[in-house]
């Protein structure tokens, strides 16, 4: 249950083009829009497509929390709506209960929107549980969930996403969409109808091939003394890269596809702070190739020599 499990959906060319959809029919020229720092790389871009202004409040590492005190200030300056990424990419957290109620109460506070973006929340970690914005009281017609059956069907290539939000919006979201691509490809859309009949087995068993493929990669980068995140849910991992004392994470990426053969995306991509101390690695492959990952990784301090 995300919204109203009646209400109407607009099916979108993926939950990209869905918070994009739903950017453009909450905000006008100017009007701001809170979003999380570290963040999907794309939210910054759609804020500014939109001619909205982000405010970038810090989700600090290690633990990705938010201080309550920095998000009010931010609401103070009377946003329309806060983007929350649950469960995230690329912190891998899952926002708790508490959590989401602090931000629904400061959006109802302040009279925003909250759009989420839900597209890992079947991809969970025990003990943490995916708990709905929209579901939390008074909040079903302040929430414009963005969704996806890329990552819950394993469909990343076919690009279908969905809104979900209250009627009045949700006629504003047909219209931006309708202009935006006109519509998501029908032959698709009937094909996912399939995936969408699965049972709760489906469900159990997808979380339980990515909780074997995350405790796979943790426990070898644990063995290699690789210091990281554990993620709470999704399929990215933060590798903290500080003992190479390399100034450029970008950097960094490049010189461990060259000579370790291990391609990840430099961790200030997401942060809008100066943060140059992690690259993201993702473990949604075979067990062959994490298995491999991890045996060029062991080799990691033999062929990447610490700057100073
Ligand atoms: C947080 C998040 N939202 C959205 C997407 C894209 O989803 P879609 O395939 O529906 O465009 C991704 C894909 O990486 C993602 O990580």
């Amino acid at each position: 249950m995300s919204v109203d499990p009646n209400s109407e959906l607009v099916v979108t060319c993926g939950s990209t083009e869905a918070m994009m959809a739903a950017m453009m029919s909450v905000t006008n020229p100017g009007d701001k829009v809170i979003v999380f720092s570290p963040f999907y790389e794309n939210y910054g871009a759609d804020t500014i497509l939109s001619n909205a202004q982000p405010i970038y409040v810090p989700l600090v590492p290690p633990d990705y929390n938010f201080d309550p005190a920095v998000l009010e200030d931010a609401f103070r300056q009377k946003p329309k709506a806060i983007i929350v990424c649950n469960p995230s990419n690329p912190s891998g957290k899952v926002f708790t209960r508490e959590e989401l109620t602090i931000i629904a109460d400061l959006a109802k506070k302040y009279d925003s929107f909250v759009i989420t973006d839900e597209v890992y929340e079947h991809i969970l970690y025990k003990p943490f549980v995916h708990t709905y914005m929209a579901s939390l009281p008074g909040m079903r017609d302040r929430t414009i969930v963005c969704n996806s059956l890329s990552k819950t069907y394993s469909i990343t290539g076919w690009r279908l996403g969905y809104t979900q939000a209250n009627p009045e919006v949700t006629e504003r979201i047909k219209k931006v969409h309708d202009f935006l691509t006109v519509g998501a490809a029908a032959p698709l859309q009937e094909a996912a109808v399939t995936g969408l009949r699965f049972d709760d087995a489906y469900y159990a068993d997808l979380q339980q091939k990515y909780t074997h493929k995350r405790n796979l990669f943790l426990q070898g980068l644990r063995d290699i003394g690789l210091p990281h995140t554990e993620p709470q849910g999704a399929y990215y991992i933060m590798i903290d890269i500080s003992e190479f004392g390399y100034e450029s994470d970008l950097e960094f990426a490049e010189v461990l596809a060259r000579d370790v053969g291990v391609g990840t995306v430099p961790g200030s991509s997401f942060f809008r702070e100066n943060e140059n101390r992690y690259v993201r690695i993702h473990f949604a492959k075979k067990d062959e190739t994490l298995n491999e990952a991890l045996n060029r990784l062991s080799d990691i301090r033999k062929k990447i020599t610490p700057r100073t």
